[in-house]
C-alpha cells in the first residue's frame, strides 16, 4: 500500500464525508494504474432503462471523474460499468450478450474491470446466473447503495476475486455527493425513490425499494446550484410524482413542490415524470395551467383500457376515470400534449380488452405512445396468472401500434405552419447542417443551424409535419 494511504485520517461517520474519503483514496490508486499504464484510465458507463437509471449514471461518473478516470464511449475501455434494467426481459438478455463481448476485451487487457450494477442487480437470480457463468465480472452492487460507489471503488482495488453488495432496501438518501450532467443545459433531478404501488406485471417495487421523497429544500438548493451552472430545463423525476411528499415529516404536495420550483429565477423549463392517474390532483392541474415554466407535457401511463385487465393490474383506476381525468386537462389545459404508456398482452386480455384500449387511444389522443408486450417477471403476482398466447399477443400489439401511429401524426400535426418556441439539444445525427430540440410540448423539431445555439431557446415555424417530429427553420 502507497504511502499516502497509510497517512490518510480515520473514515468519517458522516455518510456523504465519508465517501469523500474514500474518493480521495480511490484517487491514490488510479493514480498508481496512471503510472503503470503510462497514461488516464479509461472508463465507459452504459446505461441501461429509464431517465433514474441515466441520473444514477451521471452520479457515477462524477465519482470517476474525480477520482481520475478518462470517461470514453468506447466499451474498449480499462472499466466497463453496465448500469442494468430489468423491466422487461428483454432489457436483461441484451446485457447477458455483450458481457461476452467484454469478456472478449478483458482477454486482451487483463487490468480491465468490469462492474454491474442497477436494477438487475437486486434479483437474487441474477446474482446467482453471474456468480456462476460470468465469473470475470469483478464488481457488482445495487440500486440502493449506489451512493457508496467511491468506497465499493476502493474495495475493488483492495480485495482479490468478485465483490458483491447488494442491499434489500434502505431508508437512506444519501445528498451532496458530485454529479457530472449529460447536457450543460438540461439536467434530470430526482425528487423521490422507489415505488410503492406494486402494479402486478411490474418489478420495479421490488428492486427499487419503498417510497422515499427527498427534503424540498435539498431539491431546490440543487436546482439553485444546476441554473446557476446553466442549466435552463429541469426534469423532476420520480416512479410517481404525483404522491411525492407524502411520507415526508413535514408533508408537502407535489403541487406545492412545483410552485417553489417555479420561483427559481434562471429556470425556464420544468418537466416531471411519471404521473400515476390515480393520485393526479385537481391542484397539480391548475398549477400546470398557471404556470410559465412548466412544459406542455404529461405523460400519464395508462397501460390498459380494459377496466378488467386495469383491475388485474393493480392500477386503481377504470377506464372511465382515466377517461375523465384526461377530458378534464384537456378541458383546463388545451395546448397539452399527452403521452402514455401501453402493454399488450397482460395475462387474461382478450381481443375485446384491446379494443378497449384502442378505444381509450382514440378518444384521448396521445401525441406519443410507447407500447410494450407484456414481459413475464419472476417473482411479480402477474407471473403466475395465465399468460396468453404468443400470436394472440402479436395481433393485439400490431393493432395497438398502428392506432397510436395514426392518432398520434394527427395530433401532432395541429401545429403545423405555428411559430414555437424550442430548446435547442444537440446537432442532428444524421444531416450535420440541422440541429434538433424540443418543444414545450415535447415534440422534437429539427431545423437549419449550428452548435451555437445548444442550450438556447429560440422561435422555429413549424414546416412539415413527418409524424412524430417537425422540419421547420428559424
Ligand atoms: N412508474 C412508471 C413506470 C415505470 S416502468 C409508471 O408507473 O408510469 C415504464 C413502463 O414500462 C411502464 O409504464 C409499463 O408500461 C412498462 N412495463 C413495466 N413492467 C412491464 C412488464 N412486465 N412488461 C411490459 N411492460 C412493462
Ligand atoms: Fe411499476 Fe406501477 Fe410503480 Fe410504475 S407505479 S413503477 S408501473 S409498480
Ligand atoms: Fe428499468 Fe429500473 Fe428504470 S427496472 S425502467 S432502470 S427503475
Amino acid at each position: 500500500m502507497s504511502n499516502s494511504i497509510e497517512n490518510m485520517a480515520q473514515i468519517p461517520e458522516d455518510e456523504t464525508a465519508r465517501q469523500f474519503y474514500f474518493m480521495d483514496k480511490a484517487k491514490i490508486y488510479v493514480e498508481e494504474l496512471a503510472a503503470k499504464l503510462g497514461r488516464k484510465p479509461t472508463c465507459c458507463v452504459n446505461t441501461f432503462g429509464c431517465q433514474m437509471n441515466a441520473r444514477d449514471s451521471e452520479k457515477l461518473v462524477g465519482i470517476l471523474e474525480r477520482v481520475g478516470y478518462e470517461i470514453i464511449e468506447d466499451e474498449n475501455a480499462d472499466f466497463v460499468i453496465y448500469n442494468t434494467c430489468t423491466v422487461r426481459d428483454n432489457a436483461n438478455q441484451k446485457v447477458y450478450g455483450r458481457l461476452g463481448v467484454l469478456n472478449g476485451y478483458k482477454r486482451k487487457n487483463p487490468d480491465m474491470k468490469i462492474a454491474l450494477c442497477g436494477c438487475m442487480m437486486q434479483e437474487p437470480t441474477v446474482i446467482e446466473k453471474i456468480k456462476n457463468s460470468y465469473g470475470f465480472v469483478d464488481l457488482i452492487f445495487g440500486t440502493h447503495n449506489i451512493f457508496k460507489f467511491a468506497e465499493l471503488l476502493v474495495a475493488l482495488f483492495e480485495q482479490k476475486g468478485m465483490v458483491i453488495d447488494i442491499w434489500e432496501d434502505t431508508d437512506k438518501i444519501v445528498e451532496d455527493l458530485p454529479v457530472e450532467r449529460k447536457y450543460s443545459f438540461k439536467s434530470g433531478i430526482n425528487i423521490m425513490f422507489g415505488c410503492n404501488n406494486f402494479c402486478s406485471y411490474c418489478i420495479v417495487p421490488y428492486v427499487r425499494g419503498r417510497e422515499r421523497s427527498r427534503n424540498p429544500k435539498d431539491i431546490i438548493t440543487e436546482i439553485e446550484r444546476l441554473v446557476a451552472d446553466g442549466v435552463v430545463e429541469i426534469m423532476l423525476l420520480g416512479q410517481n410524482v404525483n404522491s411525492y411528499g407524502k411520507n415526508l415529516e413535514e408533508p408537502i404536495t407535489f403541487a406545492e413542490l412545483l410552485r417553489e420550483i417555479e420561483k427559481i429565477e434562471g429556470l425556464e423549463r420544468i418537466r416531471f415524470m411519471t404521473s400515476h392517474p390515480k393520485d393526479l390532483s385537481d391542484e397539480l392541474i391548475q398549477v400546470m395551467k398557471e404556470s410559465k415554466k412548466i412544459c406542455r407535457h404529461l405523460h400519464l401511463p395508462l397501460q390498459s383500457g380494459s377496466t378488467k385487465i386495469l383491475n388485474a393490474m393493480n392500477r386503481r383506476y377504470t377506464k372511465e376515470q382515466y377517461l375523465a381525468l384526461a377530458e378534464k386537462i384537456r378541458k383546463k389545459i388545451p395546448d397539452i400534449a399527452i403521452t402514455t404508456d401501453i402493454i399488450v398482452g397482460f395475462p387474461g386480455e382478450t381481443m375485446e380488452d384491446v379494443e378497449e384500449t384502442i378505444d381509450v387511444i382514440k378518444k384521448v389522443k396521445y401525441d406519443n405512445a410507447f407500447t410494450f408486450i407484456y414481459s413475464k417477471r419472476t417473482g411479480t403476482p402477474a407471473a403466475s396468472m395465465e399468460q396468453v398466447p404468443e400470436d394472440i399477443v402479436r395481433k393485439g400489439f400490431d393493432k395497438v401500434l398502428k392506432t397510436v401511429q395514426d392518432t398520434a401524426k394527427e395530433q401532432v400535426a395541429r401545429y403545423q405552419g405555428q411559430i414555437a418556441e424550442v430548446l435547442v439539444e444537440e446537432v442532428n445525427g444524421s444531416d450535420r447542417s440541422l440541429v434538433t430540440g424540443r418543444m414545450s410540448n415535447n415534440t422534437l423539431v429539427h431545423f437549419p443551424g449550428n452548435e451555437n445555439l445548444i442550450g438556447k431557446i429560440v422561435k422555429v415555424t413549424l414546416d412539415e409535419c413527418h409524424g412524430f417530429y417537425y422540419l421547420g427553420h428559424m
